[in-house]
């Protein structure tokens, strides 16, 4: 029997997501003993498609390649025209993933989508910021009263393991505080600036090498790490949900010479640092340009890498580095919460 995935959004991460499922699928037999079947596609404007005993993913993968559709390849026994909304009130499926665009103001549509599936006792597992950062209490409460699961591990650091890492590795710790170089485009921009370049020049060449949005606002001044810190926040740490007026965020725009030549000084460097810290019972997330000294854990972390600081009360702090970006990465994420919940499917938590 096949574990059935419903995939909501087939761009950049689905489509790397499909292509490792498709590739992997000796592996997920062997090593879990995890057949997974991706029964329906749904997209805004590429088209839906469906079929209850499985897509031939070979197909639907060189099929959109070649049309840009989903609906183009031809399989026996599929359904096209299908709205997302039938696909997710009335598709047989075990576990939807969700990856459709980070809409920061509201997180929708895409918490619609998660609620209906998670309503319907269907696992959910996204790598979208927007629904868990809005919503992550409802959407906890929501999964363990149907007892089902859902995993977001892809929405910060893309495949590098951060919610799997400190619910696994750091259990029984209190996370006192988080450090966070969790924006990659940030973090490449200040590397350029380091070297001499402005930021409007540092900004057109990671464009220019893919890593920025056309619309870098989100990146740039702070926002895209702020609501990382609030997931992280809310999801390792037990914070509410806290809006984006009770926030300090700051982002790259405004960084001066001299904080480069400050960081120069000493063998350190200027970072944008997301945190996160306990203040008499509350919550304090705070997004700022810092001057790291050569010995902080994430000095090091350059480029489009991403790095986490955790302070713990039992094993003092532990830094976790790695890929920060990348479609091919986050798909991973998402195919290791899918393992994940495969193999944790029976157990109530
Ligand atoms: N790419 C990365 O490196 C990365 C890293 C970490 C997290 N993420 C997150 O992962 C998610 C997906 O990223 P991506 O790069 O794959 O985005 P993308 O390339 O823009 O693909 C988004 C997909 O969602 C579909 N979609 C949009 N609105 C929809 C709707 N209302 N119903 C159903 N499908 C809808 C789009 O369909 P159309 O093509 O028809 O519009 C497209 O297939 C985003 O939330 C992003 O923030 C991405």
């Amino acid at each position: 029997m096949s574990f059935r995935i419903l995939l909501l959004g087939f761009g950049n991460v689905g489509h790397n997501l499909v292509s490792l499922i498709d590739s992997r699928r000796d592996l997920l037999k062997k090593d879990f003993g995890l057949e997974l079947s991706v029964v329906g596609v749904g997209t805004r404007s590429k088209g839906t498609i469906y079929k209850e005993s499985g897509l031939e993913l070979g197909s639907l993968l060189r099929s959109e390649n070649f049309t840009g559709r989903v609906d183009s390849a031809s399989q026996s026994g599929f359904s096209v025209g299908l709205a997302v909304e039938d696909l997710l009130s009335d598709g047989e499926y075990d576990l939807l993933v969700e990856t459709t665009p980070f809409q920061i103001e509201s997180g929708q549509p895409a918490f619609s989508f998660l609620e209906k599936a998670l309503k319907r006792e269907k696992h959910v597992v996204t790598s979208n910021k927007g629904p868990i950062f809005h919503y992550f209490h409802e959407i906890r409460e929501l999964a363990f009263s149907k007892g089902v699961k859902c995993l977001f591990e892809g929405t910060v650091m893309a495949g590098t393991p951060l919610f799997s890492f400190a619910s696994e590795c750091l259990c029984g710790c209190e996370i006192q505080s988080f450090e966070g170089v969790v924006n990659g485009t940030s973090n490449y921009i200040l590397g350029l600036m380091s070297n001499g370049s402005g930021f409007d020049d540092a900004l057109l060449e990671a464009r220019r090498r893919g890593y920025a949005e056309p619309d870098p606002v989100l990146d740039v001044d702070g926002w895209d790490s702020a609501v990382k810190a609030s997931i992280v926040a809310q999801a390792v740490m037990g914070a509410s949900y806290i809006p984006f007026e009770e926030m300090e965020v700051k982002g790259i725009r405004s960084v001066s010479p001299r904080m480069f030549e400050e960081a120069q000084r000493f063998g350190g460097s200027v970072r944008l640092v997301a945190g996160v810290e306990r203040d008499n019972g509350a919550f304090r997330i705070r997004v700022r340009p810092s001057v790291l000294p050569s010995n902080h854990p994430l000095h090091s972390v350059s480029g489009v890498t991403n790095g986490a600081l955790f302070l713990t009360d039992t094993l003092g702090e532990v830094c976790v580095t790695g890929a920060g970006a990348g479609s091919r990465e986050t798909a991973y994420a998402v195919l290791r919460d899918i393992i994940t919940v495969w193999k944790r499917r029976e157990q109530k938590r």
